[in-house]
């Protein structure tokens, strides 16, 4: 598919059907969250792929109030494949203690130097290529956040690897139009002229 048709196409699909996505599609989008881009080439992000229905039933628990109160269904059990991305700021810390980091070494556990934490940065970006990934791969994904502590204990992620959220691979339902903006408020995107600032704001 065309780039910009990928990226035209991508948007949160929010209802999924029972259909499984097959291994070697989740394989290829992990693939390609993998060589997205990261500061020093830290590569401090990992994944952890949840099939298990029970498990994805249990991730998707703490959303059932706001779903139930928004008057949504629970699409983050539906979804028949998610992905988990987390990232640890140790490893950038340790990368950046390395010799050819020259002058911020002395700074690492200076949060003044982690004004922007890379490891956010590198996060979102895995997050978005697999969302294009999905769309490239002919199914439907949505990235959600998710509780910490859950994800932590009942995926057995250590310590130090922060989760960022859950990407949802799934095929979308028929219905998915209607939940196009789970706040139902259909904000437009904003256009061209007033994010882009040419030469200063
Ligand atoms: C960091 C981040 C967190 C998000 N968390 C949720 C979420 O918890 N639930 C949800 O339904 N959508 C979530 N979204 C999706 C946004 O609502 C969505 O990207 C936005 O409405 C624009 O729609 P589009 O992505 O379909 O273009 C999240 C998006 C991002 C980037």
């Amino acid at each position: 598919m065309d780039f910009r048709d990928v990226v035209r196409r991508r948007k949160m699909v929010r209802s999924f059907t029972d259909e499984p996505v097959a291994a070697d599609v989740v394989q290829r989008v992990l693939d390609t969250g993998r060589r997205g881009p990261s500061a020093g080439f830290s590569q401090g992000i990992e994944f952890v792929v949840v099939v298990d229905h029970e498990t994805r039933q249990r991730i998707a628990a703490p959303a059932q109030e706001t779903l139930d109160i928004s008057g949504h269904h629970n699409f983050i059990a539906q979804a028949p494949a998610h992905i988990v991305v987390c990232v640890s700021p140790e490893v950038y810390r340790s990368r950046y203690r390395e010799p050819d980091k020259g002058k911020v070494r002395g700074k690492i556990d200076d949060d003044a130097l982690w004004v922007v934490p890379y490891w956010y940065t590198d996060a979102g970006a895995a997050m978005n290529l697999m969302l294009l990934a999905a769309v490239d791969e002919g199914i439907a994904a949505a990235f959600v956040g998710g509780d910490g502590d859950l994800l932590h204990e009942l995926l057995a992620i250590p310590k130090e690897f922060i989760p960022i959220g859950i990407v949802l691979l799934g095929h979308a339902a028929p219905d998915a139009g209607q939940y196009g903006d789970v706040s139902a408020r259909r904000i437009p995107r904003r256009p061209y002229h007033e994010v882009v600032h040419e030469g200063h704001w």
